[in-house]
């Protein structure tokens, strides 16, 4: 299947780890921001490596998509890592209020010797990462009350870093370069794709729809009960759920049998619009320090 070869493009990766490196040493603490219904999908594990020693924030995104009980958990399983979280909704501007003290309690003692040594008021940095797709741009747009879109994205023009800032003590450092997932575990990518944080051109669909539907039937089975009127039985696999929902819409071909593609295309937009309800694809890791 296409969606177990997918590559990531090791070049773009070596220069933004290149930055990250270069600039590590201009900033106070690193923010990461994740997708709250893929938190480990979203993350490039580099990152933890690469900016070992920084205080982290954590930015859970979209938990008006993920479901808030796992959001949770999820969050803290982050605090047990001793990471500062917040969890936001930076299209609706839903905790983003809260992104300042998070930094300014993560930095106490760094503002306390700063202040020790004379330095009251010093201003403060953090570098924010975040793979495409997550609302690394909504997110440092809301915070900060900066108006431009991402106009360093356009084709052709040449990202340069830039500072953001959010206050008299406080900036972003807007990374430029694109901060890949890790593609070498095929469920990662798979999770992405099911987010649509992966283009349906490079995925096929069918299987994409039936693995979706294989989670939310096990997972929250209520929800696709309700939402396309089907009994979810415990033999039903994913395929079968596709089969059962696309009958009941009424989407046969000829023969009787039922146009699973054409399901799965339903499928997928209406878990991505938000129409079956709210999820989390994936679980903190086993025996989290809670
Ligand atoms: P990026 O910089 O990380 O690549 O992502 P960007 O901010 O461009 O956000 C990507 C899409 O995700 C945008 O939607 C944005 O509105 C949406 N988004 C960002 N944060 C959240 C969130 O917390 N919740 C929800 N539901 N959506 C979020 P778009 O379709 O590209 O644009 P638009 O429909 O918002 O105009």
């Amino acid at each position: 299947m296409q969606l177990d070869s997918l590559s990531w493009f090791p070049g773009h990766m070596t220069k933004t780890r290149r930055m990250i490196t270069a600039e590590l040493g201009n900033v106070d603490a690193v923010c990461e921001i994740l997708d709250a219904r893929i938190p480990m999908s979203s993350r490039n594990p580099d990152v933890d490596e690469l900016t070992a020693g920084k205080p982290r924030l954590i930015v859970l995104n979209r938990v008006d998509q993920a479901d808030p009980e796992m959001t949770k958990k999820w969050a803290a399983y982050f605090r047990s890592l001793g990471c500062a979280v917040i969890e936001t909704d930076a299209k609706q501007g839903g905790g983003v209020k809260q992104f300042s003290s998070a930094v300014r309690t993560l930095l106490r003692d760094k503002i306390a010797s700063y202040e020790a040594k004379g330095q009251l008021g010093r201003v403060l940095r953090v570098m924010v990462l975040g793979i495409p797709n997550v609302g690394k741009s909504t997110f440092i747009n809301k915070v900060s009350g900066r108006k431009s879109a991402k106009a360093e994205d356009r084709p052709g023009v040449t990202r340069t870093k830039q500072w953001v800032p959010v206050d008299k003590t406080l900036e972003l450092l807007d990374t430029p370069g694109i901060l890949w997932p890790k593609f070498e575990d095929s469920s990662v990518g798979v999770r992405l794709a099911f987010t649509g944080a992966i283009r349906d051109e490079v995925v096929d669909i069918e299987e994409l729809a039936m693995r979706l539907m294989d989670y939310l039937g096990k997972n929250y089975p209520k929800a696709i009960e309700e939402r396309y009127k089907l009994t979810v039985s415990e033999e039903d696999d994913g395929y079968a759920l596709l089969e059962k929902a696309g009958r009941k819409r009424g989407f046969l071909i000829s023969g009787g049998e039922v146009d699973t593609e054409r399901m799965s295309r339903i499928l997928l937009d209406e878990f991505r619009g938000g129409k079956l309800g709210r999820f989390t694809l994936e679980f903190p890791p086993e025996g989290e320090r809670t």
